[in-house]
């Protein structure tokens, strides 16, 4: 506990105080002392609520019951840096652009993840004879396994042809980025598509996206696009100097913009297109010429670049929602002073895992190890993926069960594995000392009662 409080001392600038921190009283758990903040190591999944949030979104409800659709023009707290629900997810741009590394122009916030995966290999994904293969991963997040299949259905051909899975080598657990590189040279005249995760939601792995796209641009023919649900607002991205042509993301996870928050998209400046020369794509009347949306024309301008992939009019309450998160961001000073104090935080859970008694890479032990690649520092974000031995027991939902009640909110992939992801804005190396130390107890108690 003493480093932990060295550490924190030492790392020391979080902006936890921003945040609202669940207590125990607040998750309804029992404790001698029920104002106790929880140890929250849950960002990967749902981001905690940044305290702002509240009011910017009263703020909206307010202009709503003052102002009703007046509102759109005529914002009654402009002065307040309120934005006319018109143009209200502009201000987000330029605090989500340095975020994922994009240029001016190349990012737009609407819907949610899926559905921007969908509308983006509507435009993406053009197979034309032999080049129409999809290379994805093995075990992906089952949405993108959905959505790649139905581009197949659509398109009229087999998945069983079309769909090339990467995956680990046997007995292993994360994906080799020669392997990915080597399946790319193996069928770079079919493919039409390579798409994978930047941050692999199960393992934890952080995937080599600038090589992968790099290496996949060599042969003319090939989009290569990212999901980056569990990567933005974790790692540094540099979107735009990588040439990556698509990418999408949710933010609800490190962006902490609220349950079911509103996605984002990228699309590389190459493909911006213009007004006359764009890229076909799923269309509303968002995405077209903004001086010219309201005199309701049957004509298809769409704004170059992502903002002309937008269709509907944005949720306001979600867009402000996600504003008041990024000012944090940026307040903070942006990725590469979140990713290093990630770095120190994570790295000191992984410290703390590996000297407990029951790290072990005996499966038939009870005990448990990290399947996350932690190598290099590049190999992972904020999580650490804890699987649980031995592989046939309930070892893991009895850990979280013990841990949970007792103020630890991780994340279980059942049957085996417990995801844990310190969040640089609010968690504290004294939650992770907690953490371990739970994890810890728990162990202890079932190996005694197994005796
Ligand atoms: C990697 C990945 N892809 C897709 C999704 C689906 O997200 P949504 O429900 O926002 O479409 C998730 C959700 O957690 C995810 O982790």
């Amino acid at each position: 506990m003493e480093l932990a409080v060295q550490l924190d001392g030492k790392y020391g600038e979080t902006l936890r105080g921003e945040f609202c921190v669940p207590t125990m009283r607040s998750m309804g758990l029992e404790s001698d002392d029920l104002d106790q903040e929880v140890m929250y190591l849950c960002g990967n999944s749902l981001g905690l609520m940044p305290r702002k949030t509240r009011s910017a979104v009263t703020k909206e409800l307010d202009a709503w019951s003052m102002r009703g659709v007046e509102a759109h023009f005529r914002h009654p707290g402009v002065a307040e840096d309120c934005t006319s629900w018109v143009d209200v997810d502009l201000p987000v741009l330029p605090l989500l652009e340095p975020i994922v590394g994009a240029q001016t122009g190349e990012v737009a916030v609407m819907n949610s993840l899926t559905a921007n995966l969908n509308s983006l290999l509507v435009a993406f994904y053009r197979p034309e004879g032999k080049r129409a293969k999809i290379l994805f991963e093995k075990a992906a997040f089952p949405s993108d396994y959905y959505a790649f299949y139905a581009q197949c259905e659509l398109h009229g051909l087999d998945p069983t042809e079309t769909l090339i899975q990467v995956e680990p080598r046997d007995g292993e657990t994360s994906i080799k980025t020669q392997d990915v590189l080597d399946t790319i040279e193996r069928y770079k005249d079919e493919l039409a598509l390579v798409c994978l995760p930047g941050i692999q939601y199960y393992s934890g792995q952080l995937f080599e996206m600038e090589a992968i796209t790099k290496f996949a641009h060599q042969y003319p023919g090939i989009v290569v696009g990212w999901d980056l649900a569990h990567a933005v607002g974790n790692v540094e991205l540099q979107l735009h100097d990588w040439g990556v042509d698509f990418a999408c993301w949710c933010s609800y996870k490190y962006l902490n913009a609220g349950p079911g928050a509103i996605g984002g998209l990228f699309v590389h400046s190459k493909h911006a297109g213009s007004s006359e020369k764009y890229l076909p794509r799923l269309s509303g009347w968002w995405g077209n010429n903004a001086a010219r949306r309201f005199q309701m024309l049957e004509k298809w301008e769409p704004i170059p670049g992502a903002l002309g992939f937008r269709q509907s009019n944005p949720s306001v309450l979600d867009v402000v929602a996600l504003r008041s998160s990024l000012e944090l961001f940026a307040k903070y000073g942006g990725m590469s002073k979140i990713r290093a104090r990630s770095l120190k935080l994570t790295g000191y859970l992984l410290k703390s895992l590996k000297q407990s008694p029951f790290y072990t890479d005996d499966h038939s032990k009870i005990g448990f190890n990290v399947i996350t690649p932690v190598d290099r520092d590049s190999d992972h974000g904020s999580q650490l993926s804890l699987r649980f031995y031995p592989l046939d027991s309930d070892t893991m939902g009895q850990v979280s069960s013990y841990a949970n009640k007792r103020g630890l909110i991780g994340d279980e992939r059942r049957p085996n594995v417990m995801r844990l992801a310190p969040a640089p804005l609010y968690n504290t190396f004294q939650d992770v000392f907690g953490a371990v130390q739970l994890l810890n107890e728990a162990l202890t108690a079932i190996t005694k009662r197994k005796r």
